[in-house]
């Protein structure tokens, strides 16, 4: 079993202390820590600190790097993962924008890692609409965030900006590395799941009533495999599964972007109860009721994330999964969908009369191409089990 690798990026910001203890931790788990230290973070912390907890050599500079030993892609090739502790608005925002001015935002613009940042700056510079841009646009490209927590801050002021504790961000982290064991280890597998939400006006919306329980658990499954998995998920309340590394996202514009971002993958498994239409345009204030009598809201019809993912060319999943909701016809609807759809197996449920979305057991066919299974009732844990090993048959 090979050791894990980070690359942890040190940005400069009051909280850059905190990512010694990270790096304490994860040195405790034996993961490999290879640090990199903005100009700004060596304000804050100093290399040497770095380089003793991390047991190795603290970059900061892109041209004092030697390019024909540890150049800074091969810097990005070594890690399985990227961390940035703090997160400052700064960095965020280079990222967001791909700008490559230094050693740190070049190589997370060279990388094709998976990215965690841990947030941390003033309230109001994290509320300031110029980074939630920045966090959506990161998002919306894969990044996963932890944090930041609310609560009292340097600056003397209150309020959402704070860093993650060590401790959360290093739960974070150990979710997001790929596991170095299991038949699925070293494959990157993506899922999504819940339902979107699709704006109708700042306070309204067109949803469903996907919980989200089945591709959760699904992420989870392949993700005890030992894969790596990007769990792609609308508005839902469930907890992230040990081992996953989760994007939120609302709209299914916003899902069909993230699991592009997401790509290259080994398989994708399309378990979201995607809207399938959405208002033509969302109104930017609050409809009122009025004399004009109740509004129209027309809709137009959203992208099919699935017949997108099964048809990427040569970037396509090795294998791509879609889910059937019927309410009847089940067999026949699914065969049509799995034709339609150009995926490689469909799982069909009956969600007639209310009974699957929601609850903790369902009962499913499993279609391929070449026949069906019919499986008993069971947990969505137990199903998701069933079909995580059947992945691991196909890609080991
Ligand atoms: N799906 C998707 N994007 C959409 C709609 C559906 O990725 N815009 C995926 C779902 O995640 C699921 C599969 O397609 O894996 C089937 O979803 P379902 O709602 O059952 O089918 P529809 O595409 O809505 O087809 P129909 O209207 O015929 O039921």
């Amino acid at each position: 079993m090979s050791q894990a690798r980070v690359l942890l990026i040190v940005g400069g910001g009051i909280a850059a202390y905190k990512a010694l203890e990270l790096t304490r931790l994860l040195r405790a788990a034996d993961v490999a820590v290879r640090p990199i230290l903005t100009a700004a973070g060596a304000q804050f912390v100093t290399p040497l600190s770095l380089a003793a907890l991390s047991q190795d050599e603290v970059r900061g500079d892109l041209f004092a790097l030697d390019e024909s030993k540890m150049g800074h892609i091969e810097l990005s090739r070594s890690a399985d993962l990227i961390v940035v502790v703090p997160a400052t608005a700064d960095l965020m925002a280079k990222a967001a924008h791909g700008l490559a001015d230094d050693l740190a935002s070049t190589t997370l613009l060279a990388t094709d890692k998976a990215v965690l940042m841990a947030p941390a700056m003033n309230v109001r510079m994290w509320g300031h609409p110029a980074t939630r841009r920045n966090l959506a646009t990161l998002r919306a490209d894969g990044v996963v965030f932890v944090g930041p927590d609310e609560g009292a801050m340097a600056c003397d002021e209150f309020g959402p900006g704070r860093l993650a504790s060590p401790e959360a961000i290093f739960d974070a982290v150990m979710a997001m590395l790929p596991s170095h064991a299991g038949p699925l280890a070293g494959r990157h597998v993506l899922v999504t799941a819940g339902p979107t939400a699709e704006p109708i006006d700042p306070v309204r919306m067109l949803t469903n009533r996907s919980s989200g329980k089945q591709g959760f658990a699904i992420a989870a499954a392949v993700a005890d495999l030992g894969a790596r998995v990007t769990l792609i998920s609308g508005p839902v309340a469930l907890p992230t599964p040990r081992g996953v590394g989760r994007v939120d996202v609302e709209t299914a514009i916003q899902m069909q972007a993230a699991c592009a971002a997401a790509l290259p993958a080994d398989a994708a498994v399309c378990v979201a109860a995607v809207s399938d239409w959405r208002p033509g345009a969302a109104f930017k204030v609050k409809l009122k009721k009025g004399h004009a009598g109740p509004p129209v809201v027309t809709l137009v019809e959203n992208p099919d994330i699935l017949a997108g993912l099964a048809a990427t060319g040569p970037r396509r999943p090795k294998l791509v999964v879609g889910f059937a909701a019927e309410t009847n016809d089940l067999e026949t609807n699914a065969r049509a969908k799995l034709s339609r759809k150009g995926c490689d197996w469909i799982i069909a449920n009956d969600v007639g009369g209310g009974a699957v979305m929601g609850a903790n057991e369902n009962e499913v066919l499993f279609i391929t191409r070449e026949g069906l299974e019919r499986w008993a009732k069971s947990s969505k844990t137990e199903i998701a089990r069933r079909i995580a090993q059947k992945i691991a048959q196909v890609l080991t």
